[in-house]
């Protein structure tokens, strides 16, 4: 049972038992996401001071290379999970490749692999916007004792068993799901410590708001252009709210409280859209699901598409299920 201002550490413990595998080694890579997230909002937080401690690419006063938050995020979360011997292989947006763990004694006998976007949103940054990370989690497909292979990653979301994204936003929240419903929990920066502030979050059905970077629309195919037009007809609850971040997690997590669709189409100029499968669009459609709400590729369920490659693309359409479907079936027409 999620208890209000009950932590983070405390709710971990006490809903081990839904987890069906290895409920020990799952609470434990949370555990160490919530410690990177600390770890990168701290320096997200100081991202403003760019001018004054030294931009990516310079070197600041101990003679160390200044790096650029996406790739020390990447480098947070990587080294994290990797010295607590966790998990058996990572994914992430910023590496060519996966990455093998051998974990402990090189007997390759952890159960989970981790999917992440280090730093979603890493154009937001120079402005003060928010920004976040997303992860995702899966129990390997190959034998344990060998080393995990691409097969390992190459599976489709709806074998997630845990999901999740921190965004750094006016406060620090981590959201994230193990298949029992959607929970936030808010960073109190003074002690460090997560919150249970957002229990059992639900996307609710109906929306008013939609997220599109309408910049692009000359590109975008006539199902979105029409529907676009529909959101802004004068009919009904319409015309609809548009909000646009420009990064996924705060477009996603402001959507999953008021009520709202995320939509990346396919373009004449990106035929598979811009988000990636594995990275964003999968831990993303585990947790609209998981909150009642919905996320397709404009016809087909996300979470069930099967993986072809680490770094692909897909269309997505996310959020209110009443709007996806509406925006589903404009796709259909065209
Ligand atoms: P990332 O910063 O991890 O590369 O992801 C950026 C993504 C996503 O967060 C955002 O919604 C989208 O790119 C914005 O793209 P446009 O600038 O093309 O709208
Ligand atoms: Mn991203
Ligand atoms: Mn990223
Ligand atoms: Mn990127």
């Amino acid at each position: 049972m999620a208890k209000k201002n009950q932590t983070l550490g405390e709710f971990i413990i006490e809903n081990q038992s839904e987890f069906k595998y290895s409920s020990g080694e799952l609470s434990r890579l949370i555990n160490s996401i919530r410690l990177a997230a600390k770890v990168v909002n701290h320096e997200v937080n100081k991202a403003g001071l760019v001018d004054i401690l030294g931009a990516a690419g310079d070197t600041n006063i101990q003679g160390e290379d200044q790096q650029k938050l996406d790739v020390y995020a990447n480098e947070a979360f990587i080294k994290t999970l990797t010295n607590r011997e966790i998990v058996c292989g990572i994914a992430s947006e910023e590496e060519d490749d996966f990455i093998t763990i051998q974990g402990r004694n090189k007997k390759n006998d952890n159960k989970y692999i981790v999917l992440i976007d280090p730093l979603d949103g890493s154009s937001n940054i120079d402005v003060n916007v928010s920004v976040g990370t997303i992860f995702s989690v899966y129990r390997r497909v190959t034998p344990e004792g060998t080393p995990v292979t691409l097969e390992d990653f190459l599976q489709p979301g709806n074998r997630q068993v845990a999901a999740g994204y921190i965004v750094y936003g006016t406060s620090t929240m981590i959201v994230y799901s193990t298949g029992h419903g959607v929970n936030g929990f808010t960073l109190n920066p003074a002690i460090g410590t997560y919150y249970l502030s957002h229990p059992n979050m639900k996307f609710p059905e109906d929306g008013h708001i939609y997220s599109v970077n309408e910049g692009n629309y000359v590109h975008f195919p006539q199902g979105v252009k029409n529907y676009i037009k529909y959101c802004q007809a004068e009919e009904g609850d319409r015309p609809y709210t548009s909000r646009y971040i420009g990064s996924l997690v705060s477009d996603f997590h402001r959507n999953m409280i008021k009520g709202g669709i995320y939509i990346y189409p396919n373009t004449s100029k990106d035929p598979n859209g811009k988000l990636r499968l594995l990275y964003e669009c999968n831990p993303m459609a585990y947790l609209a699901e998981q909150g009642g709400g919905k996320a397709s590729d404009g016809s087909q369920r996300i979470l069930d598409i099967q993986p072809t490659a680490l770094h692909q693309r897909v269309p997505f359409f996310c959020g209110s299920k009443n709007m996806v479907e509406k925006a589903e079936e404009f796709m259909q027409k065209a």
